[in-house]
């Protein structure tokens, strides 16, 4: 089984990527370490621990991140997730309490006692990440690859050059892109494909147990913002997830292979991620970037996950 550590700021979208990891014994889940990004780092930090006292794995240890990013004032995305930073589903107060270490160290601790080099998912702002290999140069080989949910080729969300997690801490990205690690992107390219249907919440709903409702609950939410007719969506992008998915069965997914580059200072490109699709720039790849995915593979996969926690 391959040890990961998911370092996210649930968000719902997160959430549902926590839920789909640990239904999977594919994974030695190592530990939580939340970024602040859709909420404030309290907030994500309380939801990661909602989410996995939901689960009954209060066994994951959990620590809190950097509570703003590196050079930049925090930007949150309330209007995605709501007040709490999940909002929708009625979930548990958290069971047990974080680590009482930071989610540096708690990453640290982790990477240096696994006997197999470890996976990192990032899917919210970079921050703790790269904070994490700027600080411990030697654990990078005890680093198997990062998994990430950020950035795209094509246009932005956040701004027309930038999606969310990069925007919010572009000065992160850029370490962690210089960093020489195995870099696995899943951007908007792919993520705006990965959308969740309203057929497809009524298949989770159908689902009998406590966590499929509450997947369906998160859902239901979450759909809301994505029905403004200017994303010209038909349901919901299920970007967090794509990153699990892409572990889990790689086969749904195409990608290529190109050098990225993350954009600290333009006037109106902050936080792009420049992708070098066609060599351009001479640079050696440092990212397999995905592109399609196999939509109704995607939804499967998520649906025979969430059966599993009816047994
Ligand atoms: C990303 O931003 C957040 O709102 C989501 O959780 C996802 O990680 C999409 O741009
Ligand atoms: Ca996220």
């Amino acid at each position: 089984t391959r040890p990961i550590i998911l370092d996210c700021d649930p968000g719902h979208d997160d959430a549902i990527a926590i839920i789909l990891a640990l239904s999977s014994n594919a994974f030695s889940p190592l530990a939580v370490t939340t970024s602040a990004g859709n909420q404030t780092p309290d907030k994500t930090l309380n939801n990661a621990l909602r989410i996995l006292t939901l689960l009954g794995r209060s066994d994951i240890p959990v620590a809190g991140g950097a509570v703003k990013p590196l050079a930049r004032e925090l930007i949150i995305a309330d209007n995605v997730h709501g007040e709490t930073g999940l909002d929708g589903p009625v979930l548990p107060d958290p069971s047990f309490a974080p680590q009482a270490m930071t989610a540096v160290e708690l990453m640290a601790l982790k990477i240096k006692e696994s006997p197999a080099p470890v996976t990192l998912v990032p899917t919210g702002p970079l921050t703790n990440i790269a904070l994490l290999l700027a600080t411990h140069p030697e654990l990078h080989s005890n680093i198997e690859q990062i998994v990430l949910m950020g950035g795209a080729a094509g246009v932005g969300n956040w701004t027309p050059a930038a999606e969310f997690n990069i925007f919010v801490d572009p000065e992160a990205a850029d370490m962690v892109f210089k960093a020489g690690i195995p870099i696995t992107m899943c951007g908007l390219d792919v993520t705006h494909q990965a959308q969740v249907m309203d057929e497809d919440i009524a298949r989770i709903r159908a689902i009998e147990n406590p966590i499929a409702q509450c997947v369906a609950d998160l859902l239901d939410f979450f759909i809301l913002y994505h029905r403004d007719p200017k994303w010209g969506f038909t349901g919901a992008p299920l970007h967090d997830p794509c990153t699990i998915a892409w572990l889990l069965q790689p086969e749904l997914f195409t990608a290529q292979q190109a050098w990225v580059g993350i954009e600290t200072k333009g006037e109106h490109t902050q936080g792009m991620t420049v992708v070098d699709r066609y060599g351009l720039t001479g640079n050696q790849p440092n990212t397999n970037v995905l592109f399609d995915i196999d939509r109704a593979g995607f939804i499967d996969l998520l649906a025979q996950s969430l059966e599993t926690y009816s047994h």
